[in-house]
């Protein structure tokens, strides 16, 4: 019996069998059930995946108990306090950080690429004043496939490229084109001498031929939000996004398909529903009350921006984002009920034993939320935001899955629990 398996024995019929151990790089050692079904005829269950990997991928680690995440080996604090959203969507599109010229390259592609085709622009009058801008997006991104048909099929690296960039760097102008759209506003074409991040909050916040102010730290706490935003392993929409790779769809279809999945409460909405939650609340003196209905076992009502399934001891993008939101509010002079609320809220977290004993620090969404409502951002258009930052991951993933050798298609089993042959009544 070799020391790198696992046995797996069936105390119904006393037969045993091994599975190899798979090591990682860094961080939980795998076992490799593969043939499990061929050998014993049965599945593992394994609902909502918590135990179960299912992928090789050398882009992203988390380490939940360490509150550790790397994109490719390299901290998320050096990336976000270092470098720039741009500089973290190269590393994850490209393997490795950019130098010099090759980030200008990039940038300079961005630029270049941020339009979109004239035609693209019918397809937002079809959709009435105040819809979503969620499914807008998604709905633009689709839509993309039928004007740059050349990526339903990538058969070289250099294809591959130019569709990244494409993706990347059209998603802003899409964004911002669907909350204008959505509150009935004219819309704004990207400008050229603007960087990323600035062109972005500049689409969304200008008015034709308006000057519009930009300062620096905004866009500074925006590009961190993107950053901390840009990758996070194997989550809801990168694993839908690589369930539709697994089918050979093309990446617009699997983009668009991301998109709907981090639409939902549970994954891109959170930070809405603390901004919601932090709104119902209203006032100082309604703190102590809400503390205390999260804290009752009999009550369902949590604090919003509280807890993560995978940090337990605190989320190392939160950290980042906390001295952004000081610094942003400081230099804004950001002051109002909503803040106070917000800032008894996190005081008592961080020190009443019930959060402190549950590991039930502020997350990131606790800060994101406070950020992009200090930016005057509007709460439909959060989730939104999360997918500009999210897409260079996305894309990523695609392409990992992609270059595998053989790609199996993602189909999982089922225990089924339904009616056995039920017999017609004639
Ligand atoms: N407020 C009050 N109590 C809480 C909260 C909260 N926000 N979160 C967890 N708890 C309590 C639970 O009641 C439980 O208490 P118990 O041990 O006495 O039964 C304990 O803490 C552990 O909670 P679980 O639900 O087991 O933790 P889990 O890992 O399953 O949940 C989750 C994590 C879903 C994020 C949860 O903390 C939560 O609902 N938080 C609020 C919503 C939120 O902020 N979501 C965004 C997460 S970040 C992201 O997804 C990008």
């Amino acid at each position: 019996m070799s020391k790198d398996t696992v046995t797996l024995i069936n105390n119904r019929d006393g037969k045993s069998y091994e599975f190899p151990i798979l090591d990682a790089t860094v961080g939980p050692s795998v076992i490799n059930i593969s043939t499990l079904y061929k050998e014993t005829g049965m599945f593992t269950y394994d609902e909502g995946y918590t135990s179960t990997a299912s992928c090789r991928s050398d882009i992203t680690y988390i380490d939940g108990a360490a509150g550790k995440l790397m994109y490719r080996g390299y901290d998320i604090a050096y990336l976000a306090q270092e470098k720039t959203f741009l500089d973290t969507a190269y590393l994850l599109l490209n393997g490795d950080l950019p130098n010099k010229a090759e980030l200008d390259n990039f940038s300079f592609e961005m630029q270049k690429r941020s339009f979109v085709n004239e035609g693209v622009k019918k397809l937002f009058d079809a959709f009435p004043d105040r819809a979503h801008p969620m499914a807008i997006l998604s709905a633009g991104v689709s839509a993309l496939s039928t004007f740059y048909f050349k990526h339903l099929e990538i058969t070289n690296k250099e294809e591959y490229k130019e569709m990244a960039n494409r993706i990347v760097a059209k998603i802003p102008t899409l964004a911002a084109f669907s909350y204008r759209y959505s509150q009935g506003l004219p819309i704004i074409y990207p400008d050229m001498n603007r960087g990323f991040t600035e062109n972005f909050l500049y689409m969304l916040r200008s008015y034709p031929h308006n000057y519009v102010e930009l300062r620096p730290i905004e866009i500074k706490a925006l590009d961190t939000i993107f950053t901390l935003h840009a990758d996070h392993e194997q989550n809801a929409s990168t694993t839908a996004v690589r369930n539709l790779a697994s089918t050979n769809a093309h990446p617009y279809a699997a983009i668009s398909a991301g998109i709907g999945a981090l639409w939902g409460k549970s994954h891109g909405g959170a930070n809405e529903s603390v901004i919601r939650q932090l709104e119902m609340i209203g006032s100082v003196d309604r703190v102590d009350k809400f503390i205390a209905k999260a804290k009752d076992k009999e009550d369902p009502f949590r604090l919003m921006g509280f807890g993560h399934r995978v940090y337990k001891n605190f989320d190392p993008r939160a950290g980042v984002l906390k001295k952004i939101r000081n610094e942003l509010m400081g230099e804004l002079g950001i002051s109002s009920e909503l803040v106070e609320v917000a800032n008894k809220i996190e005081d008592i977290a961080l020190s009443d034993e019930y959060f402190v004993s549950r590991g039930l620090y502020p997350n990131i969404d606790f800060y994101s939320g406070l950020i992009l409502q200090a930016l005057k951002i509007p709460k439909e258009m959060f989730a939104v935001i999360f997918v500009i930052g999210r897409t260079p991951g996305w894309i990523a993933q695609w392409s990992e899955l992609n270059k595998q050798k053989s790609v199996k298609i993602a189909r999982p089993r089922q225990l089924y629990v339904g009616s056995d042959d039920r017999t017609p009544e004639y």
